[in-house]
Parts: structure tokens; sequence; C-alpha cells
């Protein structure tokens, strides 16, 4: 009979992991949801199919039906806290599978502790984005006594995740150890990548070039951190990817552990300055961890060209303005720790400089309206669209106006003369009118902010923590 799977931690990984159990791991019973914000375990439920998850309101009252307990929470004391919770029920028999990325030392006292209890335990980090744990492709790491990995492997490899690493009979330890120092290779290219960008900018060769040799050299997920960094992608994003209190923490660990063998992580150490710039700027939960780009450049708004703080707080026509801008200048966007929403423009030998001025002046007014109430914000954010992005159609809603007009005209005096005249007028004029609301609602629907479209299909480059 198929096990009665309960999960503890709905965050940014555990929403996704719950989802291909629930999809493809086969459950003859509703998987039990716990998250200390109810909540999140409600609105997960409600996106899955109905009668396929249970929501419980304390862990004690899951852990009792349960037979394998996954958790994967933050960090080290909410691990603590969680195991403290579980071990409050008798667990006898039963396997507790913890996926969070905690220091090795507290995987052991945890292990220990549930193995007095006489359940069984595994610690299995996990590699990957939670776009990854959302499709299904993580890459996991157990270890701990093979009988039990046993046990939680149905739920691993194409289920919620792509591929093990396994440490079967190993320390339980061992995966931590992997993980952390695995967390340094990604912490490490990210504060490369960041230098290397910057770099190219102050010596003139431009991000474009560094950029390309980034994906003919090593491509995959340098490309994806590449990406995320240049297109500014890092502060557009309302969760991160890798929140920078995450890297913090697995830096720390990682150095830690480092330390205790007598080997010093210099390049972590270096990583961990600028995440604390991007933790301190963003937020630590916040911030993502392509955000060292913008820790890196806090000066590079005064290099060459013209530069615009547009001031206006959301990224959406913040990034409107600037692709609009990019389109016609061969401009890019950037943010500075200090600056998150300047645009920086950089005007190649044939930009017309005044226009990119006018440019300027306008964004300019566009940030002191935008200071105002945010009813205000919404409409001042909604026109800035009309004028600023798209300038060239400005007049389009007018000369489509006119020339509907001049139909409906036409349609009045042309309307074949008798009995059905009064039937042609209005059934021409209605359907001019409509055609042309169809248009004009469309047209605006797709310069307003609130609609602006958002990319989902999150390359595999994206999918590595
Ligand atoms: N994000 C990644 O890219 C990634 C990749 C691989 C591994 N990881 C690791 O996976 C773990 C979870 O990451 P995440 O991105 O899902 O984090 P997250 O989005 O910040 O979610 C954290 C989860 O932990 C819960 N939690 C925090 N403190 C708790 C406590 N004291 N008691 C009970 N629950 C607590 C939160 O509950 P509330 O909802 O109530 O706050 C939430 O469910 C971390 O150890 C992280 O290092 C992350």
């Amino acid at each position: 009979m198929a096990p009665q799977l309960m999960w503890i931690g709905l965050g940014n990984m555990g929403r996704g992991m719950c989802k291909n159990l629930v999809q493809k791991g086969n459950l003859e019973k509703p998987l039990i949801l716990y998250n200390r914000t109810k909540k999140r375990s409600e609105d997960l439920a409600a996106t899955l199919p109905a009668g396929k998850t249970e929501v419980v309101d304390s862990i004690q009252e899951g852990v009792k039906k349960a037979d394998i307990i996954f958790t994967i929470v933050s960090n080290d004391a909410a691990v603590k806290e969680a195991i403290d919770a579980v071990l409050q029920s008798d667990v006898k028999g039963k396997l507790v599978v913890d996926c969070s990325t905690i220091h090795p030392d507290t995987a052991k006292q945890v292990a220990e502790r549930v193995v007095a209890k006489g359940a069984e335990f595994i610690s299995s980090p996990v590699f990957g984005a939670p776009a990854a744990a959302d499709a299904g492709l993580l890459v996991f790491v157990p270890a701990g006594p093979k009988s039990a990995i046993d046990k939680f492997r149905p739920f691993t490899t194409g289920v919620m995740g792509r591929a093990e690493i396994p440490f079967d009979d190993k320390p339980y330890e061992s995966s931590l150890k992997l993980k952390l120092l695995g967390n340094t290779f990604i912490m490490n290219m990210v504060t490369v990548l960041g230098e290397g960008f910057t770099l190219g900018e102050k010596t003139g060769v431009g991000v474009e070039p560094v950029k390309q040799l980034v994906d003919l050299l090593f491509g995959g997920v340098y490309s994806g951190y590449a990406e995320r960094m240049i297109k500014g992608v890092y502060w557009q994003m309302e969760e991160p990817l890798f929140s920078a209190d995450n890297a913090r923490k697995d830096i720390g660990h990682a150095m830690n552990m480092a330390k205790d063998v007598g080997v010093d992580l210099k390049l972590a150490k270096q990583a961990d300055e600028y995440l604390k710039v991007v933790a301190d700027h963003a937020g630590g939960s916040k911030g993502d961890i392509a955000g060292i780009y913008g820790a890196l450049a806090p000066d590079a708004l005064s290099l060459g060209g013209y530069h615009a703080r547009s001031g206006i707080t959301s990224s959406t026509t913040t990034v409107s303005v600037a692709s609009h801008l990019r389109r016609q200048y061969s401009t890019y966007q950037t943010s500075t720790p200090k600056h998150p929403n300047y645009l920086r423009l950089q005007v190649d030998s044939n930009s017309n400089g005044a226009r990119v001025r006018r440019l300027v002046q306008r964004l300019e007014s566009a940030h002191a309206l935008f200071n105002t109430t945010p009813k205000r914000r919404e409409w001042v954010m909604f026109w800035s669209r009309l004028t600023i992005y798209d300038s060239r159609y400005r007049y389009s809603i007018l000369i489509g106006l006119v020339i509907v007009a001049a139909m409906c005209v036409g349609a009045w005096f042309l309307s074949p003369k008798g009995e059905n005249q009064t039937t042609w007028r209005s059934s021409l004029i209605i359907a001019f009118i409509s055609c042309y609301l169809m248009w004009f609602i469309t047209f605006m629907a797709q310069l307003h902010p609130l609609i602006e479209p958002r990319r989902s299909n999150i390359k595999e480059g994206f999918q590595h923590e």
C-alpha cells in the first residue's frame, strides 16, 4: 500500500514540489499539507484537484496520520522548530525527510533526535531554483540508510526531480556538505559574471560582447544568470529566485564547514560582501543573488552617454520605457543599489541626442507627478505608456476616431435611398463603431501597465540555485 505523505513548508520550493507529488507521485491518499502560515496551504490546495490534498492546522495532527514526513523550511532554526513539533507525536516506524539547506552539523543533530524516537531520517537537500521545483527538475542529494532512501526514491527522479546524487548508507551530513560546496560554485559564478559585466562596461568593451563570450564559452547556468543580470530581471521580480538571505546563510555555513578543515574560502567571502550590499538595499528576503551586478556598479550611471532617473517605481513602466529606448538608441537599463529605478541610456553614434534629452525630460516630469496619490500614480503610469513608451502611436486613437467618423458620415449620406435607408444607415454606423471600439479596447489594454505579459517559461539556465 502506498504510504501516506505529509509536507511541512510551502515556501517557494515546497509549493512546486507538492504540486509534482500530487500530479506524478501516484498517491493513494491525499497529501497532508502543513505550513506555518495556513493561508499558503489553503492557497496551494485550491490550485490542486479536489480531494488530492488535506490541509491540517498543526504538525501533530498531520504526523499522526503520516508515514513519510517531508520538511523544507528556511533555515536551521526553522528545521529544528519543525522537527521539535514532529517529535511531539509518536513517530515510531515513520520516515522523516528534510530537504532544507542547513549546516551539516544541524542535520546530524536532528537525525540523532529523530532516530532516537524510533523513526528513520534522510537528509536530502536539493539543487535547483523554484522554477525547477515547479517543473519537477530538481536534483536530489539523499543521505542516510539505503533502506530509508529506497522508500523515498519513488518520489524523486521523474516526480519532483530529474536526477539524484545519492549518498546511500553514508552519514546524514554528507549530502549537505555537497550542497554547501555546490552553492559556493553558484555564488562564485555570479560574482565573476557581475565583475565581468562591470569591467566590460567600464572599459568600453560593452556588455553585449561579454554576454556573447559567456554564451559561447560556458552557456547553461552561466548564460541564465548573465541574462538575469543584464536584462535587469533581478530587480523586476516580485519574489527572488534565490534570496540574498538564503544565499548568505549558505555561504556562512560553507565558510564554517571549510574553516573546520583548514580551507579558507576567499571567493565566497567576497560574494558575501556583495550580497550584504544587495540585502541592505533590497531587503534580505527580497533581493536576488543576481543583484550582485547592481552591488558592483553603484557608479555605473556616471559612465558615458545619458542617464535618466525614471523615478517611476513600477518596474513594468520602467521596463517599457527602457525597451522603447533600447529599440531606438541601443540603450539598456541597469539599476544600482542606491538607484534601483535609474535607466542608463548608452547612446550610440547615430543617436539623436536632442530626442534622448526630450525623453529624459518626460521621464522626469512623470516622476514629479508620480509622487502623488496611488490613484494618480496609476494614471501616470498609464499615460506615460502612451506618451513615452509608444509615442509613435500616440495619435492612433484620434486618427482612428476621425476615420471612423468619416466612414459614419459616408454611410449616412451614401446609404441606398428607400424604405430600408434607416436600416442601412444604422447597421453600417453600428458596425463601424463596434469595430472601432474593439480595436480601441485591445489597443489600450496592451498598453496598460497592469497587464504587462510576464514570462513563465523560465529557461533551464535559470533553474539552478
Ligand atoms: N529558493 C531556492 O532557490 C532554493 C533552492 C534549493 C534549496 N533551497 C532551500 O530550501 C529551503 C526553503 O527555501 P524556499 O525558497 O522555499 O524558502 P521560502 O520561500 O522563504 O519559504 C520558507 C518556508 O519555511 C517556513 N518557515 C520559516 N520559518 C519557519 C519556522 N520557524 N517554523 C515553521 N516554518 C517556517 C515558511 O513558512 P511561512 O510561509 O509561514 O513563512 C515557508 O514555508 C531553504 O533551506 C533554502 O535554502 C532554496
